[in-house]
């Protein structure tokens, strides 16, 4: 019964494959959308075509005598819906305004707005019925137009949760005024999708007051709290099932409107119903990075050091919410400058509310940002790697506190490196190919670092496996992967005896998978938990001493083939099973839960970068190539080195978009996105892409958590955007301020700047 066995070599930092990898390929790891519902009923929405006015009547008639159909919902049949007010409001919503209330009266907010949802057998029945639904409006004026709206100051409670309309430290105007170098430019990105694989789902199946739904979502804890107090009942009455979501960057964040009607549909119609968005819907349903215009003003001394620094930006938000993004806060914090000052300013228009996109605000203002210190290197004939050098910030300005760890330079050395930087020759259009125009650029990536309670627990079976549990989510990072390698780690066992289940709020609860904090919150949980499980199963086997286990000590605690206990060899191998029904137990189980502690008053925590690419610019054609980038990242502890390696091959693509193809083409007159399908909505595809360059500086944030990982998610998409930019301006002389830079914008530059050849 007792062997000696080596120690496990550390799960944590191997490459593992995906351990949901083999599901997904095989079809069998289900989405929302595929769960099998007995008499499961299909929803579809009819949509307002005015973006401002009310309802003047709504004839469901046709719909309802449709063959299939079981029940249509409007403002004049549905139920009044409670909506209770949260005492906090969860950090994923709008702390200002009010979210969509479904069918609770004729007043109409914006284009595309729910009037009507339609519940038949099939899902063609009730697309057809609900093209019969005759709707008729009255319009009023409607704000639809961003440039003509005034830009407002954030409410108060917008204020509050972190997003003040003026913030900063210093006399920035009056250093800017002295500064013998300076900048004033203004940039600008359109309103950009997430443009996820998977459309949003919900599942709604009621039992008596009991709800259950399953539902898209980074945060089924959440979604089952807002779904509770919109229907005005108890949190544990609703349960939210999420085992896998195909992609969404921040859009299954909040708990939006359709969720709320599957519900209401599904008690209409007294059977499950599932409500499944189209992709036009998905453009106008669930949120989007929103526009924003931006003014830097940067002054600096002969040798490069930031003397002022300013930055202004506007966004867009909604008649009825008001989404504010922390667009301005890199500046305050990134780089070293006494004097600086933030302005932050929303349009309202009559739109749907904008939402989280990865690297929310952040890779905005990064865009401004570092866009701007290209320019402010070129008037000081300054290396742009050497000006960032020079403003290096040993301490998070904007909060007085040291880093909990920082490899910036080791980010810049290691990517300057890794991409030959030094043989780059600075003036614009110095470097050719033949006719073509090459460009090498830089820019600065930052994310900042955050961690949330997270609970999770541990499982061990008489056979020596154990199963981890926490409601988190894995929208594609690998979270399944990761949190396998945690508990293998630290249960020392190998990691084909772990298996980790996530996504069901009947699971220990778990902070939204989103901003980057599930590996340092959730992670840390799990660790917890296992080593909880660690302790129990000691106590149980220094219990057993007296019986088949005597001599055991709770020290030699050991799992067959692996070794759960203590990490150091040599192990002796207990046999679970009679351990487990010597004490009369069918299984063992630890719950834990991790904290942020002090460290958040001592530290600042931030993941870094530092993003390199070339791009290659046909001058006849305008048309822009990106044949590499190269990035390095500091982000602490990498778990697992290639699910790691894949978030910032898919950031950096999902930049590369964002700098020449994203454009969500928003229509004024109609308050509407006109290329609301994946054909006139550009991504990049993989002709797109070509060399990816990924390196992670080594370092452990143990200053943050004990796992020493910063999280990585939002960090891979910031920096791209501008890096390309100043490749663009390197290559042609041409300052696109616009994004995305397009073949149309750079020859209009090209015209306007230089005789026809
Ligand atoms: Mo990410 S925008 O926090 O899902």
């Amino acid at each position: 019964m007792n062997a000696t066995i080596p120690n496990a070599n550390s799960v944590i930092g191997q490459p593992l494959s995906r351990v949901d990898g083999p599901d997904k390929v095989r079809g069998s790891a289900r989405y929302a959308a595929e769960f099998d519902i007995p008499d499961l009923a299909h929803a579809a929405l009819v949509h307002s075509t005015v973006a401002a006015g009310r309802i003047e009547s709504i004839d469901t008639a046709r719909a309802a005598a449709a063959p299939g159909v079981l029940c249509v919902v409007t403002h004049e049949n549905a139920p009044r819906l409670p909506y209770k007010e949260m005492k906090t409001r969860p950090p994923v919503d709008p702390q200002s305004g009010e979210q969509l209330h479904v069918f609770q009266g004729a007043e109409i907010l914006f284009n595309g707005q729910p009037v009507a949802v339609v519940v038949a057998r099939t899902q063609e029945q009730a697309e057809h019925a609900a093209s019969l639904v005759a709707v008729t409006y009255a319009t009023n004026g409607q704000a639809t137009d961003f440039d003509a709206a005034e830009p407002e100051r954030p409410a108060k409670a917008t204020e509050e949760g972190g997003r003040p309309a003026e913030a900063g430290r210093g006399d920035a105007d009056g250093a800017l005024a002295k500064a013998p170098v300076s900048v004033d430019v203004r940039y600008s990105h359109p309103r950009e999708f997430h443009a996820a694989i998977e459309p949003h789902v919900t599942i709604a199946e009621w039992e008596g007051d009991r709800l259950t739904l399953h539902d898209k979502t980074q945060w089924v804890n959440n979604t089952a709290n807002e779904i509770a107090h919109v229907f005005g009942m108890e949190q544990d009455a609703v349960r939210v099932i999420s085992p896998f979501v195909g992609g969404a960057f921040g859009s299954s964040l909040r708990t939006w409107p359709h969720v709320t009607i599957a519900a209401v549909a599904a008690r209409a119609a007294n059977r499950p119903v599932r409500l499944e968005l189209t992709r036009r819907e998905l453009f106008g349903s669930i949120g989007f990075r929103p526009r924003t215009d931006q003014h830097l003003m940067l002054g600096a001394d002969r040798d490069g050091r930031l003397r002022a620094l300013i930055h202004e930006a506007c966004g867009e938000t909604s008649v009825y919410e008001e989404y504010a993004e922390t667009t301005v806060k890199p500046s305050l914090s990134t780089y070293a400058c006494d004097d600086a000052r933030t302005s932050y300013r929303l349009r309202r228009l009559n739109t749907n509310t904008p939402c989280p996109m990865r690297g929310p605000g952040t890779v905005t203002g990064v865009f401004g940002l570092e866009c701007a210190m290209d320019e402010l290197a070129v008037a000081l004939a300054m290396d742009p790697v050497e000006l960032r050098l020079r403003n290096h910030a040993d301490r998070d300005q904007a909060k007085g506190l040291p880093w909990s760890s920082k490899e910036l330079k080791a980010c810049y050395a290691t990517a300057a490196e890794r991409f030959g930087w030094h043989r780059r020759t600075p003036a614009p259009r110095s470097m050719r190919d033949g006719d073509l125009l090459i460009g090498w650029g830089m820019a600065t990536a930052v994310y900042h670092a955050n961690r949330s309670a997270a609970s999770a627990s541990a499982t061990l079976h008489p056979d020596g496996s154990v199963v981890v549990r926490s409601a988190a989510s894995d929208m594609g990072p690998g979270t399944y992967t990761s949190m396998t390698q945690v508990a293998a780690d630290t249960l020392g066992l190998p990691r084909e005896r772990i298996r980790f289940e996530l996504g069901d709020t009947a699971m220990p609860s778990a902070p939204v998978h989103g901003g980057s904090i599930t590996m340092a919150s959730v992670g840390n949980a799990v660790a917890a938990a296992c080593r909880a499980l660690q302790d129990k199963l000691g106590e149980l086997a220094t219990c057993a001493r007296q019986g088949p286990f005597a001599g055991v000590s709770t020290d030699d605690i050991a799992a067959h083939d692996g070794g759960i206990g203590r990490r150091e060899p040599p192990y002796r191998v207990v046999a679970y099973e009679a351990l487990l029904k010597q004490h009369n137990l069918t299984y063992l189980e630890a719950t834990a839960t991790s904290t942020p502690g002090s460290e958040i008053e001592d530290y600042s925590s931030s993941a870094f970068g530092a993003v390199f690419v070339e791009v290659v610019v046909d001058p006849d054609l305008g048309t822009v190539r990106v044949p590499r980038m190269v990035g390095a990242y500091d982000v602490g502890r990498v778990v697992n080195p290639k699910v790691a390696r894949s978030q910032c091959l898919g950031g950096m693509v999902q930049g590369l978009g964002m700098a020449l193809l994203e454009q969500g083409e928003w229509d004024p007159r109609f308050g509407k996105v006109m290329n609301a399908n994946l054909a006139e909505y550009l991504v990049p595809v993989c002709a797109d892409v070509r060399e990816l360059d990924v390196t992670f500086v080594p370092g452990s944030d143990t200053n943050f958590n004990p796992l020493g990982a910063k999280g990585l998610a939002e960090i891979a998409i910031c920096g791209v955007a501008p890096a390309i930019a100043n490749a663009v301006y390197h290559a042609t002389g041409r300052r696109i301020r616009d994004l995305p830079i397009t073949p149309e914008k750079l020859l209009l530059e090209a015209a306007a700047l230089t005789p026809v050849r």
